[in-house]
């Protein structure tokens, strides 16, 4: 059976967060669980979260359902906002995951389908 992405973080619970299992952080879902949007081959990930030298958002990645990276980028407290995008292979259809880690709240995963 495929996963949702309700169910993409119950194999982890503790190290996974999602939207709909936050676990200890359900307080957090909002500005930690990745927002992924799909323009043809452009996918953009965001997370709507401050940037500060104490709390920001440190990287994110978009994997394939292979495990295959498509891309990853490293955020520093300096950047105004935590935004990537990425280019999908010619052709792509299937799962994706969109990885967001925040320095205090751990990391958060959206899955998407394509
Ligand atoms: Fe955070």
């Amino acid at each position: 059976m495929t996963k949702t992405s309700a169910e993409a973080g119950s194999d982890f619970p503790g190290i996974i967060y999602t939207e709909k299992k936050p676990g200890k952080w359900k307080e957090k879902v909002g500005g930690h669980a990745p927002k992924v949007s799909v323009e043809g081959k452009k996918i953009t990930i965001a997370t709507k979260h401050p940037m500060t030298e104490k709390h920001y958002i440190v990287r994110h990645t978009l994997v394939d359902e292979h495990g295959k990276v498509i891309g990853e980028k490293t955020f520093y407290p300096t950047d105004k906002e935590a935004v990537s995008t990425y280019e999908l292979p010619d052709g792509f259809k299937g799962g994706l995951y969109a990885t967001s880690f925040c320095n205090l709240h751990d990391l958060w995963v959206t899955k998407i389908d394509v």
